[in-house]
């Protein structure tokens, strides 16, 4: 029978355990996806931890919001999708039932996007929810335009590297920030038009240095924490800041900006909305094709492994996704 990641309480990575669970038949409008990788995300380690953003029903819940296979079966009434087709699943909202840390999961056809010629299972895996989050927050919801000095935070994250190379594909110029000045040449190699290392420079100086005195039209936030008030600051009078994460824990400070607009982005809002994902969708396959997209995979794991996929995650040392094949 085709096996399950599930976890019956809620903790550390070894919560997680393989189970067999039987191939379902896919209802109206919905497709059978045999799944070949998926990438573990910062939001399955906080659901498995016990802080998920909505309760999860235990024992027995399945993990994974996306990822990426072939279409195994489909339900009656889907068009313009056929057994074989390869895609990536942008959003699985029952993740506990339906999660896709599995061999095969059935989702609403309209949960699926073909998946971008010229990306293998595991960089589809390590693509879609850095990439969608990246171009959703600086393009659909920040208008993000040519020429723009973008700000990047944790530029070294999955979503900063992303974001580096949506701006990029628009003309923008992306400005990354890094804690550690020994990542200052892989973010320039990465496709950063300059680095700030905050272990030896103030953001704001330094962001007004690289904008010739104006400072940045846009800021891409996730770490808010208590830095978010010298941030702020690092922004043109007038310009925007938009929060895509929380990777510093600490309460956030108010902006010190008065001046600034302030989004704050989760892409599962947008991935309901699909005029939404058929532009990212369209966006991010020709950002593939003319090679400016690409994904950036740290490390690959067997479904086996997933406790020390976990594991992994937790230690905060990867560059790049963590993805798992089945
Ligand atoms: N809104 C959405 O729809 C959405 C979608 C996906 C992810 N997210 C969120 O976005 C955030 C980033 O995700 P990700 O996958 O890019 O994470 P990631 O790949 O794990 O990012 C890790 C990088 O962030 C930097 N970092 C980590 N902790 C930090 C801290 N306390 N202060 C400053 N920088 C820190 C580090 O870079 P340096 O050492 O170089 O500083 C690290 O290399 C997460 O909070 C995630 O939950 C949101």
């Amino acid at each position: 029978m085709p096996r399950v990641v599930v976890f019956d309480e809620t903790g550390g990575p070894e919560v997680l355990r393989l189970a067999e669970e039987p191939v379902v038949e896919p209802a109206a409008d919905e497709v059978r996806v045999r799944i070949e990788a998926f990438a573990v995300n910062p939001l399955d380690q906080m659901i498995r931890a016990g802080q998920s953003p909505r309760p999860v029903q235990l024992p027995h819940a399945r993990l994974g919001v996306e990822g990426t296979g072939v279409i195994d079966a489909l339900g009656s009434g889907v068009t313009g999708l056929a057994v074989g087709d390869p895609v990536l699943l942008i959003a699985i909202p029952d993740f506990e039932t339906k999660g896709s840390y599995a061999e095969y999961t059935t989702v609403p056809a309209s949960r699926v996007v073909p998946r971008p010629a010229g990306l293998d299972a595991v960089g589809a895996a390590a693509f879609w929810v850095a990439h969608f989050t990246a171009y959703g927050a600086l393009v659909e919801r920040s208008g993000m335009r040519p020429g723009d000095h973008v700000l990047i935070t944790a530029a070294s994250g999955s979503v900063g590297r992303a974001a580096i190379q949506v701006a990029n594909q628009i003309g923008a110029v992306p400005i990354a920030v890094t804690r550690q000045t020994g990542k200052v040449r892989s973010l320039l190699d990465a496709g950063a038009a300059a680095v700030i290392a905050t272990d030896r420079e103030d953001v704001a100086e330094a962001t007004r240095r690289h904008t010739g005195g104006a400072g940045a039209d846009l800021i891409l936030d996730a770490v808010m924490g208590p830095g978010l008030a010298e941030l702020s600051l690092a922004a043109r009078l007038g310009g925007t800041l938009v929060t895509v994460g929380w990777l510093d824990p600490r309460p956030a400070s108010f902006p010190a900006n008065p001046s600034l607009t302030i989004h704050r982005y989760m892409g599962f809002a947008d991935l309901a909305d699909p005029a939404i994902v058929r532009r990212a969708a369209a966006f991010l396959a020709a950002g593939v094709r003319t090679g400016v997209l690409r994904p950036t995979v740290d490390r690959v794991f067997g479904l086996a492994d997933i406790v020390e996929a976990h594991r992994y995650l937790e230690k905060g040392t990867q560059a790049g996704k963590i993805v798992v094949t089945v």
